[in-house]
Order: C-alpha cells, then sequence, then structure tokens
C-alpha cells in the first residue's frame, strides 16, 4: 500500500516536472497544402483563422521525389505573412542554399541525412541570424541526431517519409519524440520538437501527449471549410 503510494506520488511529481517543461503549442500550417493559384489568398485565411507560423517545404528533386516552392516564391509568401515563417529544406545542399532563404525567415531546418557537415551547417545557419532547426526521416535512427541536440533550436521528427502532403501518420515515430523530450529535460537544453506529416485533429493528442510542440499541418488546415476550427482541434 505504501509502495503504492510512494509510486503514485513519484509519477505525480514527473508528471509535474514533465508539465513545467511543456512548451507552449505552435500550429504551422504548411504552404505545399494550400492552392497555388491563390497563394496570398490562402496565407491570410490560414493567419486569420490562427496560424502561428506558416512552414514553408523546399524540394530539389533529389534528397526526395518531388519538387515544391523555390526562394522566390518563399519571399512572396514573408511579403503576405505577418507570422515567422519556418523554411524546412528537404534539398542535398542544405549548405550552399539555405544562405537565399535567411533575409526573409525565421527559422531554417535541414536534414540530418544529406551529405555535408550538420555541426558547420547549423552554425552557419545560426551565424547568418536565423534559428536553426534538424531533421530526421522515418529510416534515421534517433542517435544520428542526438550528438547535434545542444546545437540546434528545433528538432523536426519526420512523421511520414519526406515529399508529398497527405501521407498516413506513422505513430512508432513518437519514439523519437519521447527520447528528445527526455534528453532536452536531462540535459537542460530548450529546443522545440516539430512534428511534420499527417498531422490531423486524430493524431494530434498523439504527438502533443509525447512532448512534440509545434504541429505542422498540409491537408487538416489547408483542404478543409474550416480551418479556425481544424486549428484549434490540433491545438487542443
Ligand atoms: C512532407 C512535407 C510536409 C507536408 C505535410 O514532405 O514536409 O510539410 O506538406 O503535409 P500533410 O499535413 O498533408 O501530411
Ligand atoms: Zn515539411
Amino acid at each position: 500500500m505504501l509502495d503504492q503510494q510512494s509510486k503514485d506520488a513519484e509519477r505525480k511529481a514527473s508528471n509535474a516536472e514533465d508539465e513545467s517543461n511543456r512548451k507552449p503549442i505552435i500550429i504551422a500550417p504548411s504552404v505545399f497544402a494550400c492552392d497555388f493559384s491563390r497563394i496570398g489568398e490562402e496565407i491570410k485565411r490560414a493567419e486569420n483563422a490562427g496560424a502561428d507560423w506558416f512552414h514553408i517545404d523546399i524540394m530539389d528533386g533529389h534528397f526526395v521525389d518531388n519538387f515544391s516552392l523555390g526562394p522566390a516564391v518563399a519571399e512572396s509568401i514573408a511579403k503576405v505573412a505577418t507570422v515567422p515563417l519556418d523554411v524546412h529544406l528537404m534539398i542535398d545542399r542544405p549548405d550552399h542554399f539555405f544562405s537565399r532563404f535567411q533575409r526573409f525567415v525565421r527559422n531554417i531546418t535541414f536534414h540530418v541525412e544529406v551529405p555535408c557537415d550538420t555541426a558547420a551547417t547549423a552554425r552557419a545557419i545560426r551565424a547568418s541570424g536565423c534559428t536553426v532547426g534538424l531533421a530526421i526521416s522515418p529510416p534515421t535512427p534517433f542517435t544520428k541526431v542526438e550528438p547535434f541536440l545542444d546545437q540546434v533550436d528545433l528538432l523536426l521528427v519526420m512523421t511520414v517519409n519526406p515529399g508529398f502532403g497527405g501521407q498516413a501518420f506513422i505513430p512508432e515515430m513518437m519514439e523519437k519524440v519521447t527520447a528528445a523530450r527526455k534528453l532536452r529535460d536531462r540535459q537542460g537544453l530548450d529546443f522545440h520538437i516539430e512534428v511534420d506529416g499527417g498531422i490531423v485533429p486524430a493524431t494530434a493528442p498523439i504527438v502533443r501527449e509525447a512532448g512534440a510542440n509545434v504541429l505542422v499541418a498540409g491537408t487538416s488546415v489547408f483542404h478543409v471549410t474550416d480551418p479556425a476550427k481544424a486549428i484549434t482541434q490540433l491545438r487542443g
């Protein structure tokens, strides 16, 4: 009995500690899912619906099997949007291309799987005045990002294989989110934990519970009739 009571007390204390380390939820609609023929209106509509950031996917046809937007379109978005822009580089040479975005975005994320020096690229992005994010694709083990988490402002745990919107959420990725949250607490770090892919009102509670605080959402914000309701549901 006493044992059970002390276990309960321990669990409560550890939950309370977890709670105190939680960051506010940020909803980042992914512009890749919008109607590109009306991009300015789509941005305004999502902002009015409560978007906290915009997530902009950049693809090169090499790192992923698709193309999306480039710096010119991203800059046009920056002229319309009033919230911070979060760029997700799904490209082989983030070290070469990040500077094309640095003037008008808040955060630049690149993938740990690409063939460039991760620590040097993170340093260069920070030196440009932007915050830096590191992304990890579903097949890559968490140990690959672990050595860099004290050098980044955000960890992006991909919850689908990068390249396409509208894919199904991969729940096994929550192990990485949990591992990241624990490491952050243990080492007294402060990076955001972002998830991207298949984030809809039904999967949002799973990622929030695991410890993610930045939720990227394409289809579930841009392909619905009531984006404000969707954003409220995602925020929880
Ligand atoms: C996928 C992109 C995502 C995508 C998410 O490679 O990184 O940002 O737009 O789309 P949904 O929310 O539809 O899965
Ligand atoms: Zn993305």
